[in-house]
């Protein structure tokens, strides 16, 4: 895959809605490596430290700091930067903050989605469009099963809802304006709890661990029996490419996609402390509080046979090394030793 990933994204104009973000720096510097030309569209990166800025992300790219709900600017960005590929991932990503600010959730999250593709819809030049929603978009049934792209979408807080909404929306623009041979291929992807260096959001578990163990203290974790599909970003993000290339190439391929990681990792909370604990060492512990804060849901897999089937999409880390990659990077001490470690992690996965 990386050869082609390679040949094919070389000299490409993509465009990243996000790019300020956690997984929004990691796709910038894959692609970087790839030969593509990046204009980014986001906010101003909202946490200290920053993987963005601590890439220096804003020598190597295009970046444009804006609003995804001013959809005048949004426009404008994407029509004068003429992108081949555009790639959304621009959100309110937090399921307990949608709890404190959901009419901002909405607003970024499905207005956000409906800014980007009428921005789209006035740009001839782009050929195919992904938007990144995530595993929380399907009604939670508490089941053993991985959900499957065909099931019914109603995620349960406003962050789970509004990404279940921006899927909606997409779908609607598909049908109603991107069903021709000559217009984008439109696709979504759904993928699983991402872990990687460089996350420094609030109330996600492994920035939590990192956050104790380098201050020495004990792992507080919520919820220790709820399950999730955690995966490295290399995984999440080899699908979003992959998905992008193969609809430029053949539109009858855009649909919606799960990417998620295989069966055995999706574990526990509390497991997955206790192998953070195990693989960063230094006699760090974890301990649980129980939820005392809003729903959240206890069991979540995804059904990843179609990204398999169609796309030949596989997951390469299992929880194990996607840990391991993680602590690899949260132990680096300066700059100039995470950018090495995140290019050396680059190559290592797509060789
Ligand atoms: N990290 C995960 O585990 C995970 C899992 C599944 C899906 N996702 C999805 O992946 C995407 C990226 O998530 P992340 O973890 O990198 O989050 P992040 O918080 O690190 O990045 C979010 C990005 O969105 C931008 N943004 C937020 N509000 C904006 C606005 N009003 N206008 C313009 N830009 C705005 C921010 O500036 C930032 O660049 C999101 O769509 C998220 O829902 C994340």
């Amino acid at each position: 895959m990386v050869k082609i990933m390679r040949d094919f994204y070389k000299n490409k104009k993509i465009f990243i809605t996000g790019h300020t973000g956690f997984k929004g720096t990691w796709l910038c510097q894959v692609l970087l490596s790839a030969g593509a030309e990046i204009i980014g569209y986001a906010l101003e990166p909202h946490t200290t430290p920053s993987l963005f800025v601590q890439m220096r992300m804003e020598k190597n790219i295009h970046s444009i700091i804006g609003d995804i709900r001013d959809r005048d600017a949004l426009i404008k960005a994407v029509q004068k930067a003429k992108p081949d590929i555009i790639f959304h991932l621009a959100a309110q990503p937090l399921v307990r903050h949608s709890y404190l600010e959901p009419a901002l959730t909405y607003e970024t999250n499905v207005m956000g989605t409906v800014n980007i593709l009428e921005a789209l819809r006035l740009t001839s030049s782009v050929k195919s469009f992904v938007n990144v929603t995530t595993d929380k978009v399907y009604e939670n049934k508490e089941w053993h099963w991985g959900y499957r792209e065909n099931e019914n979408l109603c995620g349960y807080d406003p962050y789970s809802n509004s990404k279940s909404c921006s899927e909606l929306v997409t779908h609607s623009y598909r049908n109603s304006f991107f069903s021709d041979k000559d217009v984008p291929a439109v696709s979504t992807a759904r993928s699983g709890n991402v872990i990687g260096g460089g996350d420094y959001s609030d109330d996600r578990i492994i920035p939590d661990c990192i956050r104790a163990a380098q201050a020495g203290k004990d792992i507080i974790v919520r919820n220790s029996c709820s399950v999730r599909p955690y995966q490295h970003v290399l995984d999440c993000l080899s699908g979003y490419l992959l998905l992008a290339e193969k609809q430029f190439i053949d539109k009858e391929l855009a649909g919606n996609y799960n990417f998620g990681p295989d069966d055995e990792s999706c574990i526990s909370t509390g497991a997955l402390a206790e192998l953070f604990c195990d693989v960063y060492g230094n006699g760090i512990c974890w301990t649980t509080q129980g939820n005392k804060g809003p729903h959240e849901a206890n069991f979540l897999k995804l059904d990843c046979s179609k990204a398999k089937a169609v796309l030949d999409w596989k997951p390469k880390w299992d929880i194990k090394t996607a840990v391991e990659k993680t602590v690899e990077f949260a132990k680096c001490k300066t700059d100039e030793e995470k950018l090495k470690c995140i290019d050396g992690q680059i190559k290592e996965y797509f060789q």
